[in-house]
Parts: C-alpha cells; structure tokens; sequence
C-alpha cells in the first residue's frame, strides 16, 4: 500500500476509535515495534540511493500527521467521556432482537411432543429416488395414485434400481430408510423434513415441511395411535382438544385414515377457520405389509402405525396463530414474522 492510501485508511480507522483498548490497538498497528511506520522505514535500504531521501521524508510526514490526528482524538474521546450523563439502566430501549422463524419453533415444539413419548428425531435426504418416495411404498411405477403428489423431478440419470431422482413430496420417504438403518423393530421414528410439490394456493407452498412418524413392534394396534395422536393434539392445540379418524385410502396404510381435530377456536360450532368444528390436518393409517417387505421386516412378525401431517398446516390453526393463507410464513416479511 502507498503511503497516500495507508494515511487514509488510518485516518478512517482513527474516527471510529472509541475506547481505551482501540486507541491501544491504533497504537500498536499503525506506531508499534511491527507497525505499519516501521515497515515503511524498513523498505528505506532496499530503495535507489536517489529515492531514499524523498520516501524517508514522506515517512516522517505520515508520522507526525498519524500522531496529531491521534493526539485530537484522544482529546475529543476524554471530552466525550466527561460529558457523560449517568447511564439509566432501566430505561427501555427499542433495540430489536431477532428470533427464530415461526416454523422453525413449530418443528422445535412437534419434536419435544414425540421425544416425550418416545420418538426418535431422523432425517433422511430431500432429494431422494423414486424408488423410496413411491415405489417401496407400495406405488409400482405408473400407479395412478402416485398423481396425488405433485413431484418435482430432478434432471439427473436414472438409477438402475431406484429410478428417477425426485424432491421429495412427502416425508413418507423416511420410512423404509428407517427400516433398513435400523433392520429390526422396535421403531420409534419422526421424521422432520422439506417436501416439495407443484403447488400454490392458500394452503399450499411449493416447500414446505411435514413431520412423519413411524411406530412398529409386536402387537402395534391402531389404539396406539389413536393414544399417540390425542395426546399430540391436547399438548400442541390445548388440553380440551378431541380428535376424530376418517377412512381414507393410501396405499402404503391398511386401513388408511385421515384425521381431523376439533376447532380450538370455535369449540366445535364452526367457524372461518374449521369445516363444521373440526379441522382435517394428515393422514395415517398401519402401515402396508408390503411395505414392511420393502423395509425387510416381515409382516407376520411385526405392526406398525404411521402418520404424515404438514408443519405449516397444523402451526396455522393453533389459536395463537390462526392465518388463513400459510404463504405468508415464506414471504419474509418481518412485519408478519415478528407478530409470533
Ligand atoms: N404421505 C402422505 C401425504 O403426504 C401423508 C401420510 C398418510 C403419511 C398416511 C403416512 C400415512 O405415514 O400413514 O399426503
């Protein structure tokens, strides 16, 4: 750096010195043994004869220019200093501190619900074969219920196996990963993850979050997972909260329901925010034999039970959030954002 750009910056370091320690630090990088002054002086025997004199003058001058400046801010810090008022420390200040996304507290509060019970939190891949996002869940290729799931597919070679790289629609992908990390049962999983979908509306975002579990043992009935889901829905929606199933079809349950909890808000009477006092949130179902085949557990041994619902749905009907349009979470706008 030449001398003209190193006074400058000195200088624009110097305005921003504050306290004691900076002016210290100022000190010893600009004047100290190693400082920049002494580089400089350094240089002086490596120069052309001719040149020395001219540069070791320009040195002085930085030098003395650099020790004025510093002398008038030391003096301007010890004036600020004395002029200080008491510092108030109760006085309210408008500060704003920054806090985590609404939907990351949501996964926060859903994971510390299953891990009281039991649960264990995994991930698997958001972008995963075709083979684990429909084909070992009991969805052969071409299966027109695969169409339910909008899906994204990525560009990228085919596997030989495990076909088609996709973003995965659904957290159902986890579960045969989960089966084959673990090989036996007792399984206990919940699975948080991104799914994406060809989808936008006002209850639709093209990502978006689920959280899937996954239950399978001896002697699993679907009891167990009515329990599992009436204690979610009095923890995550408040104690006097009901939940009611639904027959549905998926084809990796046997029997498949969905299920729906009571409006929080309306106590069952219907409201803007419910269908006649209830609330549709997710599906589940026991899970598929041939989908415990997929995972190489067999089905005469072992049951299981497993649910998906999606986090921003279940999140915009808790009362103290209530939002008719989940799209606004992802439109960064902290005015919405900071309500929560
Ligand atoms: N994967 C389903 C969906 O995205 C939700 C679901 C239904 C998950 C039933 C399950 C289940 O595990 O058993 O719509």
């Amino acid at each position: 750096m030449d001398i003209r750009n190193l006074k400058q910056q000195a200088e624009v370091e110097l305005v921003r010195v504050t306290s004691d320690s900076q002016l210290e630090q100022f000190r010893v990088k600009y004047f100290g043994r190693q400082g920049e002054i002494s580089k400089l002086l350094k240089q002086i025997p490596n120069l052309n004869k001719s040149d020395r004199g001219k540069f070791g003058e320009e040195v002085n001058k930085l030098k003395a220019d650099l020790e004025a400046a510093l002398g008038r801010q030391v003096v301007k810090l010890q004036k600020a200093t004395a002029s200080h008022e008491p510092v108030d420390l109760t006085v309210k200040t408008d500060s704003h501190r920054g806090s985590l996304h609404p939907v990351t507290r949501a996964i926060d509060q859903i994971t510390d619900i299953f891990s009281r019970i039991g649960f264990n939190r995994v991930t698997y891949p958001e972008v995963d074969w075709d083979w684990y996002s429909f084909e070992s869940l009991n969805m052969p290729k071409g299966h027109p219920a695969r169409d339910e799931w909008e899906t994204f597919f990525v560009d990228y070679p085919e596997h030989s196996k495990l076909g088609k790289l996709v973003l995965t629609p659904h957290t159902s992908n986890g579960q045969v990963r989960e089966m084959q990390r673990l090989k036996k049962p007792p399984m206990r999983m919940i699975n948080i993850a991104r799914c994406y979908r060809r989808q936008q509306d006002v209850t639709h975002t093209f990502m978006f979050h689920q959280f899937e579990g996954l239950v399978i043992d001896k002697d699993i009935n679907l009891g167990h997972l009515k329990g599992t889901f009436e204690y979610f829905a009095k923890e995550f929606y408040g104690p006097d909260t009901k939940i009611r199933f639904r027959p549905f079809h998926f084809q990796f349950t046997e029997p498949s329901m969905e299920v729906d909890f009571s409006c929080v808000h309306c106590k069952g009477k219907g409201c803007k925010f419910c269908k006649a006092g209830w609330h549709e949130v997710g599906g589940s179902g026991m899970v598929h034999p041939n989908v415990l085949r997929a995972g190489g557990i067999d089905p005469d041994k072992y049951t299981g039970y497993a649910f998906g619902w999606g986090v921003e749905r279940t999140l915009s009907l808790r009362p103290d959030v209530q939002i008719d349009d989940i799209r606004r979470f992802y439109d960064n706008d902290i005015r919405f954002l900071k309500q929560f």
